[in-house]
Parts: structure tokens; C-alpha cells; sequence
């Protein structure tokens, strides 16, 4: 459950930290090798050098969503702060992203306060002090915290119309259907009766299309990928980079991409004291983004606790942002 915990200190800024406990990189890879098929968790491609990589991607010609979330946002950004109401507390997941915050923040009618929560607080110092500086009238709380584990989040002390979240960049198409729910469900239960979600999703298009975004022509997604090799290589695994491969079919019936590392040849790579045997052509799959149709992101939000209010696309309907609610009073 996330809930509000009622202590707190007067601060307009202040830094909570909850020590979210940080993952065993090399355990949680041992135990994602041996499975079938084998699989790496996607949260360990963003080190220093896979945040500079997944920046790099987001500036490529095929990868659309970034551009085309922010183009949905420029555009309807007034008619997002309207729906969402003045004097409303801002909760933010993962901190670090910045612009599309900004964009929301300027638009919304007198926020009373925003909530950063990011597991990196290195991350939400940047952000705090850039914030701070920005929103003077703004009450800002940074909780260093993983959104992804049942958490308490610090009252804010300022009252606000409701607390609505905000989770832009379709990193929901990350999680699998169930832990997509069991996060919405939690986000619905922190913002409460009367509280909302602003959140980002990636649509069902031509497969095309959404293979090229994740194969692209020059290799930065490649590179991205094999990252999470090198990453292992730091931590004391002997991977041979050069024998696996970058693929990212899109599995129609999952709609969904699967970011895959294909062996290139038999062989063997330890991590720590686990050995684990590749086979020519068998893959590790790093990473999931699930692409959804309006009417099944409706019925996953529903499931959790929200209904789908309002939602901005771009022309060619690519992306939506989607503003859930859950019934009731405001509080
Ligand atoms: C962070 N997330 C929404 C990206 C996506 O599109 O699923 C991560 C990514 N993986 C490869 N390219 C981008």
C-alpha cells in the first residue's frame, strides 16, 4: 500500500529519504539466467551510461514516443491543467526525466505542491534545486524511494484540492498486465478518493513501425541493450559482448516488444559463482513495452480503480495521454 504519513517538518523543500533498498544486481541476474526463457531486469540497463544511451534514443528519427508525447503535451498541456483543477498536490515517479514536469507544472493552475519520488537521489537533488528555484510559491517534497514496492509518502503540510499523479513517458508498457495493475492499483490508493493519474501510453500501430523505434538503423538501442552485459562485465561476470546480437521483435500476440540478446555461437558466461550455458540462436530478453489499444488500457485502469476521464493523441493516434480518476470526493 502507499499511503501518506502524517509526520513531516514545516520545509517548503525538503529531501525525505526511505532507503529504498537497492537490488542485488548480480543475484537478480543469476536468477533471471536460469529461467526459460532467460531474462535480465530492464532496471539495471539505466547506469550512467545507458541514462546517456536512452537519451540518445530518445532523439532518433524512429523512435517516436518521446517526440510524440511531447508534441500531445505541448498542445493540450492548458485543457490537462484544466481537467486536473487549481490547488492540487503534484505526485511525480521517477524524477529524473525533468522537461515534461516542467511543461505540466507551468500550466497548472496554482499548485500547491509537488512530490518527486525516484530511487536515484542524485537524480531528485538535480531536480529538487532546479524546482526550488523555478516554483517559489510551490511546496516540493523529494522521496528517495522505489515507486515500484509498497511505500508511505510524507504529507505535504500545505492543503491541496486533490493529489493527482503524473506518469508520462509510457514506461507503464515496461511492466507486465499484472504489474501494471498492482501499480495503478497503488496509485489509486495514494491519490484517494477524488485523485487522479495523468499518465502516458504507447498505442497498437503498424508493427512496423514500432519494430523500427526499437532496432534502429545506427545501433544506439543496440548499444543500450548490450549495456546491461557490460554493466554485469563491471560487476564481475565474463560475458563476451561480441557474441550476442541485439533483436527486438514486436509479439503480436502479447502486443508487445520483447528487447532480446541473441547468442551468437554455443557457449558459456559466469556471473559470480553461477555458470550459464547459451546455446547458438537462444535469447535473453532484457526488457518488455507492451503497446495498448485505448479500450484495453481503459479496462486495465479500471481494474485498479480508475476510470478514464479524458484522453489527448496525436493525429495519427501513436500515443495517448490519459487522465484517470477515481470516484468520489475530493479530498
Ligand atoms: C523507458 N521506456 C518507456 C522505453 C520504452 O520505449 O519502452 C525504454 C526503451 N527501450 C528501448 N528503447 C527504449
Amino acid at each position: 500500500m502507499i499511503a501518506f504519513d502524517p509526520l513531516g517538518s514545516p520545509e517548503r523543500v525538503r529531501i525525505v529519504d526511505l532507503h529504498p533498498k537497492l537490488g542485488d544486481l548480480k543475484a537478480e541476474a543469476a536468477a533471471g539466467l536460469r529461467r526459460s526463457p532467460k531474462s535480465l531486469p530492464c532496471k539495471y540497463f539505466y547506469d550512467a551510461l545507458g541514462a546517456r544511451l536512452f537519451e540518445a534514443i530518445t532523439e532518433l528519427p524512429e523512435y517516436y514516443p518521446t517526440r510524440t508525447e511531447l508534441g500531445i503535451l505541448d498542445r493540450g498541456v492548458h485543457e490537462m491543467a484544466e481537467a486536473i483543477g487549481a490547488h492540487t498536490t503534484l505526485v511525480e515517479f521517477g524524477s529524473g526525466v525533468g522537461l515534461k514536469t516542467q511543461k505540466l507544472l507551468d500550466a497548472l493552475i496554482e499548485p500547491s505542491g509537488c512530490v518527486l519520488i525516484d530511487i536515484s537521489r542524485a537524480a531528485l537533488e538535480a531536480s529538487v534545486e532546479q524546482l526550488a528555484d523555478r516554483y517559489r510559491e510551490m511546496e516540493i517534497i523529494a522521496v528517495c524511494a522505489d515507486y515500484t514496492q509498497p511505500l508511505r509518502l510524507p504529507r505535504p503540510h500545505r492543503p491541496s484540492s486533490r493529489t493527482v499523479a503524473f506518469f508520462p513517458g509510457s514506461t507503464i508498457g515496461n511492466f507486465t498486465h499484472d504489474e501494471a495493475k498492482g501499480f495503478l492499483a497503488r496509485v489509486a490508493e495514494l491519490v484517494g478518493s477524488g485523485g487522479g493519474l495523468l499518465i502516458g501510453i504507447d498505442r497498437q500501430k503498424d508493427p512496423k513501425v514500432i519494430e523500427a523505434a526499437y532496432n534502429d538503423s545506427v545501433g544506439v538501442t543496440a548499444a543500450f541493450n548490450l549495456n546491461i552485459l557490460k554493466r554485469l562485465n563491471g560487476a564481475g561476470a565474463n560475458f563476451d559482448l561480441a557474441a550476442f546480437r541485439h533483436h527486438a521483435p514486436y509479439i503480436e500476440s502479447e502486443g508487445r516488444i520483447e528487447m532480446r540478446l541473441i547468442s551468437e555461437l554455443d557457449q558459456t558466461a559466469r556471473i559470480g559463482n553461477t555458470v550459464v550455458a547459451f546455446a547458438k540462436g537462444e535469447f535473453i530478453v532484457t526488457e518488455y513495452s507492451h503497446k495498448y489499444d485505448l479500450d484495453e488500457f481503459e479496462a486495465l485502469a479500471g481494474s485498479a480503480g480508475f476510470r478514464l476521464t479524458r484522453q489527448w493523441s496525436d493525429d495519427r493516434e501513436w500515443f495517448s495521454v490519459c487522465f484517470l480518476e477515481v470516484e468520489g470526493e475530493r479530498s
